[in-house]
């Protein structure tokens, strides 16, 4: 079955999209000392080139010291990574695709003594990865201030490459959700009092540094690396009430990170996380989650074979067609093969290659 509303044409405000596919934001750590070289460069131009409407970067680093782990991880400051990125939003924007870098602060997911500057420790709302599981310690009011200048300056230099908006990665347990998890932001201050202060303070700061119409991208989620089963939000009042401040804050798209698209998110209720998004906000909505895939993201990093699996693409596509979201990531479907949305298109679907963690060795 070819998922056609998968392809129809997409338009927002400041966004125009050839169709509703979006390759998902997915670390890779193929760029040496932050630089993406043209390995990279390549990769993603491949990814435009196999009919991906939009591409979300690798999570890249903010301009702070703990931002992220490993070497290889791309920066999104200074003049070199920065001129590696510009090569990257070229070659998307000449194969036709529109392009979002990932901004990405790790908190208190980070090794230091792993990691880029080891000598820095990991800094989180309340110096814990999980609870009870210290890590690090404890922003000051400085780091917060600190952080979100950062996070503007990331923005406006995404405006400045060319980029065609900005996605701020507030998800999966890293810093900014780690603001959102009480079990972790234990803080006695106004941070600890309002857990999404920080997450308004940056957005509203995005916006000030990249003006009125550039697009603004949040992705959030549930779920955690640390806890599969956290929740943030019981229930869509609870959800309503932080997607209506980052929508005043300045958020145009929310990317909502659910691990299996098809699964409701509330008790008794049909609609998705991105389906409630939508019906909440009005705004650009984005689904992700095993899209063409038989098993979820983390079971498939520990070794457990993958299968390409399309029973759930029409279920894909009646979701797209009732507007419960506009757009739809993929994730590792579009790791193992770039050709993913061409092939889907012409339902080549015994030619997809084949997902696998060994796919992750290298940049196809
Ligand atoms: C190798 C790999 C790296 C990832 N890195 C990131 C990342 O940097 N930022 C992010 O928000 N999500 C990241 N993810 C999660 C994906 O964006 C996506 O949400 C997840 O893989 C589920 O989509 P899928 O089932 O289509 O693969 C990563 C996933 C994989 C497989």
């Amino acid at each position: 079955m070819i998922p056609d509303h998968l392809f129809a044409p997409f338009r927002a405000e400041a966004l125009a999209l050839p169709n509703r596919v979006v390759m998902a934001p997915m670390t890779r750590c193929f760029s040496p000392d932050g630089v993406p070289g043209d390995d990279v460069v390549q990769y993603y131009r491949r990814r435009a080139e196999g009919g991906a409407g939009l591409i979300i970067s690798e999570g890249t680093a903010i301009d702070e010291p703990a931002a992220i782990t490993n070497s290889r991880i791309p920066l999104f400051y200074g003049d070199e990574p920065l001129g590696g990125w510009k090569r990257v939003v070229d070659a998307v924007h000449d194969a036709g695709s529109a392009i979002f870098p990932q901004l990405w602060h790790t908190g208190a997911a980070r090794q230091s003594e792993l990691s880029v500057n080891p000598d820095v420790q990991a800094i989180s709302p309340s110096g814990l990865f999980a609870p009870g599981q210290a890590v690090g310690r404890a922003m000051t009011d400085g780091d917060i201030e600190r952080l979100v200048t950062a996070y503007g300056q990331g923005a406006a230099d995404a405006k400045r490459l060319g980029f065609d908006g900005v996605e701020l990665h507030f998800a999966h347990g890293y810093l900014v959700d780690q603001f959102f998890w009480p079990e972790v932001n234990l803080r006695a201050d106004a941070h600890g009092a309002d857990r999404f202060l920080l997450a308004e303070a940056i957005v509203a700061e995005c916006r000030r540094r990249v003006g009125a119409r550039f697009p603004i991208g949040l992705r959030f989620s549930q779920w955690k690396q640390q806890d599969y089963d956290a929740r943030l939000f019981a229930g869509p009042a609870d959800l309503s009430a932080f997607l209506e401040r980052m929508v005043d804050a300045g958020v145009t798209i929310f990317h909502c990170s659910s691990r299996r698209f098809w699964e409701p998110e509330f008790e008794g209720e049909t609609l998705n996380l991105a389906g409630w998004t939508k019906k909440l906000t009005g705004m650009t909505v984005i689904t992700v989650g095993s899209v063409g895939l038989n098993q979820e993201f983390l079971v498939s990093r520990t070794g457990v074979d993958t299968a390409i699996d399309e029973s759930r693409l029409e279920l894909l596509n009646g979701m797209l067609a009732r507007n419960e979201f506009d757009l739809v990531a993929i994730g590792r479907a579009l790791l193992a093969d770039p050709l993913w949305p061409s092939k889907v298109r012409a339902g080549r679907f015994q030619d997809l290659a084949t997902y696998s963690k060994d796919a992750e060795q290298t940049l196809v």
